[in-house]
C-alpha cells in the first residue's frame, strides 16, 4: 500500500477563526495536508469583507484560507452549539479567534468541548492572551505592534513610531499557533492527551523584540530608532543608485575589508578607526558617506553585481512588482497563482518549506459561505438532505 505523501495527511482541523493569525495557522496545517473545515456563522465571517476588495471579494480572505471545505454554522443556536460538539468529535484541531469567554458563554468553552473530544487541541487566539489585565480587550495586529513595543523600534530617530508594512505580530502569531499545533499532535499521539493553546497577538509581538530587550536588561538604555540602518553593525543601510536603491550589508569585519577594495578604499581596509563593526558604528556617517559615493554614479544591477563578485552580502530593494520578476523568486517558487472563481487568477506567496518528502501543497481558494454544507454535515455528521434544509430554514446553519 502506498502511503500518501502528506505530513499531516491523518488530521482534521476546523478552522473557527477569522482575520489573519486563526487562518494562517489553518492554511499552514491544510498546505501541510491536514483536511481543513472552515466554519463561519450564516451569512460569512466579517473578514470575507474585509478591504481590499477585488470584485466584491476580500483579499486577505482569499489569501488565507486557501483549500479549506467551508460550513456555517450559528452557534448562539442550541443546535448549533450540538454540531460543533459532533464536529469536534470527529476532529482533532480546533482553532478559534473570539474574545476570551465568548465561546464558553455558550458551553463551548475548552473544558467544555473536551467532554466531547479528550483528544482535542484547541487553539485560541486572541489580542492579549486568556490572562492578565487586557484579556477582555478586543485586539488587531497594529494594537499589538503598538503594546508589543515593535512600533517604537521602526523609523526614524526624529519620526513618531512606524508600523511595519505587513502584520508581522498577526503573521507570527499564526506561526507560533502552527508550531504549537505540531507539538500538541505528537504530544497527543504519544500520550492520548489533548491540551488548549493560548496564543496571543500581543505575546508574538514582544517575542519580537530581538536583542534590544537584552540589552537594556543589562544596560539601562533603550536604544534609539534608526530606520533602515542596523544599531549593530555599519556600514548596514539602503544606498541610493541612479535607478533605485540596493541594501549593502557587509555584517563582519572581514567582509568589511572586501568592501573597501571593491569601493576602490582599500586605505580604509586596515585602517585602525575602522577595523571594528564597533569602530565603524562611532564613525557610521563617514562610513555610508563613502559608500553612498561608490554607488551614486551606478546603477542597482552593476553595484549588486560588483558587490556579488566580492562575496559582499547585498541586495536590490525590490518593490511588489520587481519581486514576481526576480529570478531567485521565480527559481524558489515563491510566487504561485491562485484561482478565485470570481476574482480570477492572483499572484500569491508559494511555499516558505521545502520539503523532500512530503511536500506542501497551494490549494485552491474558498468561495461561497456554506458551499461544502452539505458535503460536511451530510458526510462526516450523517445528516441527510431534509434535515439540512430544515436547519437551514432555522437559521442553524
Ligand atoms: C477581532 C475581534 C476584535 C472582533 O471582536 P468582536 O467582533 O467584538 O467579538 P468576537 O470576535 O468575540 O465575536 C463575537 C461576536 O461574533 C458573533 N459570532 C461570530 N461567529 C458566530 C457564529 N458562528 N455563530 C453565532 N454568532 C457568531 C457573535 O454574535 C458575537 O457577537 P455579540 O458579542 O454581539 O454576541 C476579536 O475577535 C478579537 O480580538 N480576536 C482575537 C484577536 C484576533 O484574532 N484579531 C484579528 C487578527 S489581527
Amino acid at each position: 500500500m502506498s502511503i500518501p505523501k502528506k505530513a499531516l495527511g491523518h488530521v482534521r482541523v476546523l478552522d473557527m477563526s477569522q482575520f489573519t493569525p486563526g487562518p494562517l495557522c489553518a492554511q499552514i496545517l491544510g498546505d501541510l495536508g491536514a483536511e481543513v473545515i472552515k466554519i463561519e456563522r450564516p451569512n460569512g465571517n466579517d473578514d470575507r469583507r474585509a478591504t481590499p476588495l477585488v470584485r466584491g471579494f476580500g483579499v486577505y480572505y482569499a489569501l488565507n484560507n486557501r483549500d479549506k471545505k467551508t460550513v456555517t454554522l450559528n452557534l448562539k443556536q442550541a443546535k448549533g452549539a450540538d454540531l460543533l460538539r459532533q464536529l469536534v468529535g470527529r476532529a482533532d484541531i480546533l482553532i478559534e479567534n473570539y474574545r476570551p469567554g465568548f465561546l464558553a458563554q455558550l458551553g463551548l468553552g475548552y473544558d467544555d468541548l473536551r467532554k466531547a473530544n479528550p483528544k482535542l487541541i484547541m487553539i485560541s487566539v486572541t489580542g492579549f492572551g486568556q490572562t492578565g489585565p487586557y484579556k477582555d480587550r478586543g485586539g488587531f495586529d497594529m494594537i499589538a505592534q503598538a503594546v508589543g513595543g515593535l512600533m517604537s523600534l521602526n523609523g526614524d530617530a526624529d519620526d513618531p513610531p512606524l508600523k511595519a508594512g505587513t502584520s508581522t505580530a498577526a503573521m507570527v502569531t499564526g506561526l507560533n499557533a502552527a508550531i504549537g499545533a505540531l507539538a500538541a499532535l505528537q504530544h497527543r499521539d504519544r500520550t492520548g492527551e489533548g491540551q488548549w493553546i493560548d496564543v496571543a497577538l500581543l505575546d508574538s509581538a514582544v517575542s519580537q523584540i530581538e536583542a534590544d530587550l537584552p540589552y537594556f536588561g543589562l544596560t539601562g538604555d533603550v536604544l534609539p530608532r534608526v530606520g533602515n540602518r542596523r544599531l549593530y553593525s555599519a556600514p548596514a543601510n539602503v544606498f541610493k543608485a541612479t535607478d533605485g536603491f540596493v541594501y549593502i550589508a557587509p555584517g563582519v569585519d572581514a567582509i568589511w575589508k572586501r568592501l573597501c577594495r571593491v569601493i576602490g578604499r582599500a586605505d580604509l581596509a586596515d585602517h585602525p578607526d575602522y577595523l571594528t563593526n564597533e569602530a565603524r558604528i562611532r564613525r557610521v556617517e563617514d562610513v555610508e558617506r563613502v559608500v553612498q559615493e561608490w554607488v551614486t554614479p551606478r546603477n542597482k544591477d552593476e553595484v549588486v553585481a560588483l558587490l556579488v563578485e566580492a562575496e559582499v552580502p547585498c541586495g536590490v530593494v525590490n518593490d511588489v512588482r520587481e519581486v514576481l520578476d526576480d529570478p531567485q523568486v521565480g527559481a524558489r517558487q515563491m510566487v504561485v497563482t491562485a484561482s478565485h472563481p470570481t476574482m480570477g487568477d492572483m499572484p500569491v506567496p508559494g511555499q516558505p518549506l521545502k520539503m523532500s518528502g512530503t511536500p506542501l501543497k497551494s490549494g485552491r481558494m474558498v468561495f461561497d459561505p456554506g458551499q461544502h454544507n452539505s458535503e460536511v454535515y451530510g458526510e462526516l455528521l450523517n445528516l441527510t438532505l431534509d434535515e439540512l434544509q430544515s436547519l437551514q430554514k432555522a437559521g442553524v446553519i
